[in-house]
């Protein structure tokens, strides 16, 4: 029987079996991929997010510090956190756009909420799970930032804001945790299948030349991550490339 190819768990290989595994903004898009695809590789997956979509998911606001403290409480020690919930600038103009959208149209609410969930919910992520990973004797923290982490974004200007700072919070974060037995690392998709990006935008952008890849391709890429274990790295993915992120010239990271 051939197998399909395109299936999450096609290239599973039991990387994770036995961890238990938290993966936030799971119910949906990328966050729903890789939670099947850490259970495929063998982990026990808890799911959080702000819309639960089954009873065994749990309700998180990730940008509430006292829910996070006691999600971190109430679950058993975790091997993996991957930090994934994310949103765009509610009441954006265009997604993809070479006229910048005024700041003067960024509500100080759409502000504050991406900045709540995209930066804060990564912070006091981190913040809450550290302590009981290093008890534990280590762990993996994976955020999902996004290629406007690393380059400019001119339709969406605090996601890419807010993207930059959860990179640049990795990036210092790794310099320090090898010694405690973590290791935090990011994966920065460029655009993706899910409902953060509409349908119509879609075509508008592989119109521009670039491509619009599958969550199961990111999952890939977020085990990818995983294997490698390098402290404070950023991975890219962009179409069928998954490789560490390097600073031009300087080779830093
Ligand atoms: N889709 C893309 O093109 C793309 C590209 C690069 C990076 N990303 C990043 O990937 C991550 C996942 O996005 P996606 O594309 O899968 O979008 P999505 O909308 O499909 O999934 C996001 C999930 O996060 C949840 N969420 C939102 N606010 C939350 C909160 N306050 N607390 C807990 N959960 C919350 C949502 O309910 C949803 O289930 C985000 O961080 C996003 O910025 C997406």
């Amino acid at each position: 029987m051939s197998q399909d190819d395109s299936s999450p768990t096609s290239s599973a290989t039991g990387a994770l079996a036995g961890q238990h595994v938290l993966v936030t903004g799971g119910a949906s898009g990328i966050g729903r991929a890789c939670a099947e695809r850490y259970r495929a590789e063998g982990a026990t997956v808890y799911v959080a997010d702000l819309h639960p979509s089954s009873s065994d998911e749990i309700l998180l606001d990730v940008a509430d510090p006292d829910a996070w403290n006691a999600l971190a409480e109430s679950l058993p020690p975790l091997d993996l956190v991957h930090l994934n919930a994310g949103i765009t600038t509610p009441g954006r103009q265009s997604l993809m756009s070479d006229v910048t959208v005024p700041l003067s149209d960024v509500t100080d609410e759409a502000y504050r909420a991406i900045m709540g969930v995209n930066l804060d919910g990564v912070f006091f992520g981190v913040r809450a799970v550290l302590p009981k990973m290093v008890e534990h004797g280590g762990g993996q923290i994976l955020v999902t930032a996004s290629m406007a982490g690393l380059a400019g974004m001119p339709g969406d200007v605090a996601y890419t804001a807010s993207k930059h700072a959860v990179v640049g919070l990795v990036r210092s974060l790794g310099a320090t945790l090898d010694a405690h037995g973590v290791c935090i690392s990011a994966i920065c998709p460029g655009f993706v299948a899910t409902p953060l990006v509409p349908e119509n935008a879609r075509g508008f952008i592989r119109e521009m030349g670039m491509p619009v890849i599958e969550p199961s391709q990111v999952a890939e890429a977020a085990m990818q991550a995983l294997a490698a274990r390098s402290n404070g790295s950023q991975w890219m993915v962009w179409g069928d490339t998954i490789r560490p992120y390097e600073m031009p010239e300087l080779g830093l990271r």
